[in-house]
């Protein structure tokens, strides 16, 4: 049996809401077209160990179905192979033992073509567990695991990006004259000012959300303003030309150590070549565009310009407040530009969701009353609650269904290779 969305098509309105099965099968997809114009060895690609193959991206986001979904809940379920629970295990440690991250490029077998055919077999059990109205319980899990797909549907961009980039040819993920090259020009920065007060935070529990999202609690915010836009590639530049990564005043000590040990001048991406400066893009080495947002900067890189600028980042509760008045509309996945943009508007405070990741000076911890759900799922956020900073509002390589304003994102402070960059913030 092939799936399609068409199972659940029979006898429903035009206008109907997608249900649970539909949303499963076009996030499916969605990951299947994101590895289409990869060959079959860019698929084991791993070129740093935070950079997982694409292979394995597809059969783990299976795993993720089959180990909390169909083992435990549809009888007769057989897996395609039983090692597959340990083999694509990524970090529960109460499901059991797992390849290192480090070495996921060696799995050679099964083969892509298995991992395809794993994933129809899923498909095909899910479909069928799908196809009456599941139990509260079941349905949150499903959303857990579309949305954990989706996830990883943003990895499998940035985890490629980064695989074809090691390669000295720079070869393109996708051909040139696609839609990476960006259009019109970038603002003239302006301050949006937010009263502030005490505010709520987190999520009200209506639809999705993950549990580091709660619970929803009240903080108190003195007056805050916020860039109307995110940090062009031109004003990063002037930084840059400003000497700025030889000046100790303006970095965290571990920031600068950073630098130093990784001998960082630039973006990552950034090469210079006859005196210009090019990037890494997933159409290939690009110009640098000075209107388009700055991208692949680490924290360390994010804090020291914005001290530069003589401003900070925002908290991440300044951020969602902001964020709160915002339709969820922007430079997402959705667009596939799969590279940020200069901001479209000059009015009103713009590029909240997508282009990049915006990296808030506020460590990622529980919030008052945070606990992990219970069993093994519990280790999905609660326990990388240590040594990472919270980024905000999603990038060019983010499903438009998967952000909201109070999505966490976390990464250490060094991390670059994700969409990542800056908006800056001031007191009043
Ligand atoms: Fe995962």
């Amino acid at each position: 049996m092939h799936v399609t969305s068409s199972i659940h098509d029979g006898a429903s309105a035009p206008a109907r809401e997608p249900s649970l099965l539909d949303r499963y099968l076009d996030v499916r997809q969605t990951s299947m077209r994101l590895c289409s114009p990869l060959s079959i060895e860019d698929h084991s690609l791993q070129s740093m160990p935070d950079a997982s193959p694409a292979k394995w991206h597809l059969a783990h986001t299976t795993w993720f179905f089959e180990t909390f979904l169909l083992t435990p809940n549809l009888h007769g379920h057989q897996s395609a192979h039983p090692a597959f629970r340990n083999l694509f295990n990524s970090y529960y440690e109460a499901i059991g033992d797992r390849p290192l991250r480090s070495l996921r490029h060696t799995l050679s077998r099964p083969s892509l073509a298995e991992v395809h055919s794993y994933r129809q077999l899923v498909d095909e059990a899910m479909a069928e567990m799908l196809r009456s109205r599941p139990a509260p319980a079941i349905a949150d899990l499903v959303q857990l695991g579309i949305n954990h797909e989706q996830q990883h549907q943003e990895l499998i961009v940035t985890d490629v990006k980064y695989g074809l980039w090691t390669n000295p040819l720079r070869p393109a993920y996708r051909e040139p004259g696609g839609k990476t090259r960006t259009i019109g020009s970038a603002s003239t920065m302006q301050w949006r000012r937010f009263n502030g007060g005490l505010c709520f935070i987190g999520s009200d529990g209506q639809g999705f959300s993950f549990d580091n999202e709660g619970p929803r609690h009240q903080v108190y915010l003195t007056p805050f303003r916020l860039a109307s836009r995110l940090v062009t590639n031109g004003e990063y530049l002037e930084f840059m030309n400003s000497d700025a990564y030889r000046k100790p005043e303006l970095w965290l000590s571990e920031g600068w150590d950073c630098i130093h040990a990784n001998h960082w001048n630039a973006p990552l991406y950034w090469e210079q070549r006859n005196g210009e400066w090019w990037h890494y893009t997933m159409e290939g080495m690009q110009p640098i565009e000075r209107d388009a947002p700055v991208c692949h900067v680490s924290y360390f890189e994010a804090d020291a310009f914005a001290r530069w600028a003589g401003a900070r980042l925002a908290t991440e509760f300044e951020w969602e407040v902001a964020a709160q008045r915002c339709a969820i509309e922007g430079n997402l996945l959705d667009s596939d530009a799969l590279q940020p943009r200069p901001a479209a508007s000059p009015d009103g405070l713009t590029q909240m969701f997508g282009d990049v990741w915006e990296w808030t000076g506020s460590a990622y911890l529980g919030y008052p009353g945070f606990k992990p759900a219970a069993g093994a799922v519990g280790e999905y956020n609660g326990k990388f609650m240590c040594n990472q900073m919270v980024l905000r509002g999603g990038s060019c390589a983010t499903p438009r269904s998967h952000i909201r304003a109070t999505y966490r994102n976390f990464f250490p402070p060094h991390a670059r290779w994700q969409f990542m960059g800056i908006r800056l913030a001031n007191g009043n």
